[in-house]
This record gives C-alpha cells, sequence and structure tokens, in this order.
C-alpha cells in the first residue's frame, strides 16, 4: 500500500502517458507479490509492478503481461473474457515517493464482477463447486483456442511458463532431491512439449485471477504476467490443491473440447508447480505447511510416474 504523497508521485509519472487518469486517492482493489491494483472508479485499473518481488524479476512479469495483453484484450465468447489494455509503460525513475523499485504499470478496462478466493472455493458447497468448475473448464477451452489464434496473428514468442519456473526453482533448491526432482519434470515435460500441440495458456490460473459476474455470465480472466506458449495442460497446474473443483473444471473443459486433459501431462505441470512453491517458501511457516509443501510435490512426482 502507497501512501497518498507516493500516489501523487504515480500519478505524474503515468498520468502524461494515459487519458483522463484521475488523480489519486485510488481505490486499492488488490495487493500481492508483484504489486498493487487500484479500482480508478471509472471503468478502469491501474496495476502498479514492483522489480523485486517472488523469483524472477518484476520487469519480465511487466513485459510479458503488457505484451499478452495487447493482443488478448477484449478477447470473448460466451464462456470467457479479457479485458482491454488500455495503456502501459516502464517505469525510468528509480525513485518514485517511497515506493519500493517499480518496473511498470499498465491500465486496464475493469471487469465487472467478484474476485474468487480459493478459500471461497474451498468451501462452496458441492452443486455451486460443480457448476462453477464446468464454467472454468470451458472458458479454459475457449480460452485456448482464441488465444492461440490471436498469439500466432501476432506472432508471438512469448515462452512456457512451466519451464521458465522449473529453472528460476530449481536455482532456488537446496537439496539433492529437490534438485533431482527438478531435472526429473523438466525432462519429462521438454519431451511432451517436443510433441505438443503448443497451445497459447494463460499460465496462473487460480481463484484470484477469475472474476465471476454470475452462472450465465462469461468468467473474466486477469493477470496475464505469465501467459505464453505451453502444454494445454499448464492451464490446470495451480488446481491440484483445490480438491473437486480440478474435477469439475476437468469435466467442463472435456466437455467443451470433446477431450480431456492428458494426466501425466498435468501432474508434471503441478509438480513443477509444487516444486515453484517449495522454492519461494522454502521452510516458512509451520512445521505441518513445509510438509504439506512436501507431500504435494511427493503426491504429484508419483502420479506422474517419476517417483
Ligand atoms: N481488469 C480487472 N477487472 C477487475 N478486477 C481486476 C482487474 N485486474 C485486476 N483486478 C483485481 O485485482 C486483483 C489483483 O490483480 P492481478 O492482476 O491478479 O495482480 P496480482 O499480480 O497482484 O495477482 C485481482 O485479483 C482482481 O480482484
Ligand atoms: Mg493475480
Amino acid at each position: 500500500m502507497f501512501d497518498l504523497p507516493t500516489l501523487h508521485a504515480l500519478y505524474k509519472e503515468t498520468a502524461p502517458h494515459t487519458e483522463a487518469l484521475a488523480p489519486p486517492p485510488w481505490a486499492l482493489a488488490g495487493e500481492g507479490l508483484w504489486g498493487s491494483v487500484f479500482d480508478l472508479g471509472d471503468g478502469t485499473m491501474l496495476k502498479v509492478v514492483r522489480r523485486h518481488g517472488g523469483l524472477g524479476s518484476g520487469e519480465a512479469l511487466h513485459h510479458r503481461e503488457a505484451s499478452a495483453l495487447a493482443f488478448l484484450g477484449g478477447l470473448a465468447t460466451d464462456y470467457v473474457r479479457v479485458p482491454r489494455l488500455i495503456a502501459s509503460g516502464a517505469f525510468t525513475n528509480s525513485y518514485i515517493g517511497s515506493a519500493p523499485p517499480l518496473a511498470g504499470w499498465l491500465r486496464i478496462e475493469r471487469i465487472a464482477g467478484k474476485r474468487l478466493t480459493t478459500d471461497g472455493v474451498l468451501t462452496m458447497n458441492a452443486r455451486e463447486r460443480d457448476l462453477l468448475g464446468e464454467r472454468i473448464g470451458a472458458a479454459v477451452a475457449d480460452f485456448g483456442v482464441e488465444a492461440s489464434a490471436r498469439a500466432t496473428a501476432a506472432e508471438s514468442k512469448l515462452a512456457d511458463t512451466v519451464t521458465r519456473s522449473l529453472m528460476l526453482s530449481r536455482a532456488q533448491l537446496s537439496t539433492a532431491e529437490l534438485h533431482r526432482a527438478a531435472d526429473a519434470i523438466s525432462l519429462g515435460w521438454e519431451n511432451l512439449r517436443a510433441s505438443g500441440p503448443l497451445v497459447f495458456v494463460h499460465g496462473d490460473l487460480n481463484p484470484g485471477n477469475l472474476i465471476d459476474a454470475g452462472p450465465r455470465e462469461p468468467l473474466g480472466f486477469v493477470d496475464f504476467a505469465e501467459a505464453g506458449w505451453s502444454l494445454a495442460e499448464a492451464e490446470f497446474r495451480h488446481f491440484e490443491p483445490l480438491g473437486a473443483l480440478r474435477d469439475s473444471t476437468f469435466r467442463g473443459v472435456t466437455a467443451r473440447r470433446g477431450r480431456g486433459p492428458d494426466m501425466r501431462a498435468y501432474y508434471l505441470a503441478a509438480a513443477a508447480d509444487a516444486l515453484m512453491t517449495i522454492a519461494i517458501q522454502g521452510n516458512a511457516g509451520h512445521p505441518r505447511d513445509a510438509m504439506r509443501r512436501m507431500g504435494l510435490l511427493r503426491h504429484c512426482l508419483a502420479e506422474a510416474g517419476l517417483d
């Protein structure tokens, strides 16, 4: 969260590059590892990305999101929609008020609806959760088709989020067991990638990046910092801990696409994600949390045939 003088400094940096930007105060809509998102109250959002956050660099995340949204913005089917990108820019000034070092900003169309949360989907009643999962599955199927066509037309070269997360985590891991796991997942994943087909994926789908405006409306996808060409199963890399929602999502995608996910590819992507969580969080939290993270990794490795 930024103080008011910092918001004014941000306003001074961004306002010359985007029309009719209202001056602060701005309402904070979300705050994550990599930055803050403000609801400007005029149907648009301002996302500010930090240079430092988790693994990797904020400059790369900002670049990826701005370049993906440039051709994905406005994508809409009966099941999915993507907000338009209005303007974006990189920060060259390293001292903006008292903000931490900032990489860039994006002004994005606001999607109406409520943001989902992991706790929310885990505690939903079964009927609601099944319906939501089926909608997410259909949204993923539609997104794969539409986004791949747009990315091809735009000649996008944005790379695979799973490959990248494996490289970033490997450098951070400290035990031989985890290095072996990273290498085995990489080998398995690259082998599957070689036979394709590759699809343009959102790459970071989790409840917090979905905006739900009700059962008859398309789901909004936001947060494109991990978008790129990957295997279709990469879209579900965060879904293994979501329990029953994962199953209904798979039903939805199978119904819409006519074929279900390849479970080996899925578990490799989920294992890469579990490894990334270990690389970022290490032994943080209660000892049980660390055990749970290792448990998820071992489970995904076993399901992928790598134990
Ligand atoms: N275009 C948008 N329309 C509506 N809400 C949005 C939009 N973009 C972001 N948000 C809200 O802000 C939150 C954080 O944005 P996000 O792009 O996911 O950033 P982060 O990198 O912090 O996860 C989202 O979970 C969502 O609630
Ligand atoms: Mg997000």
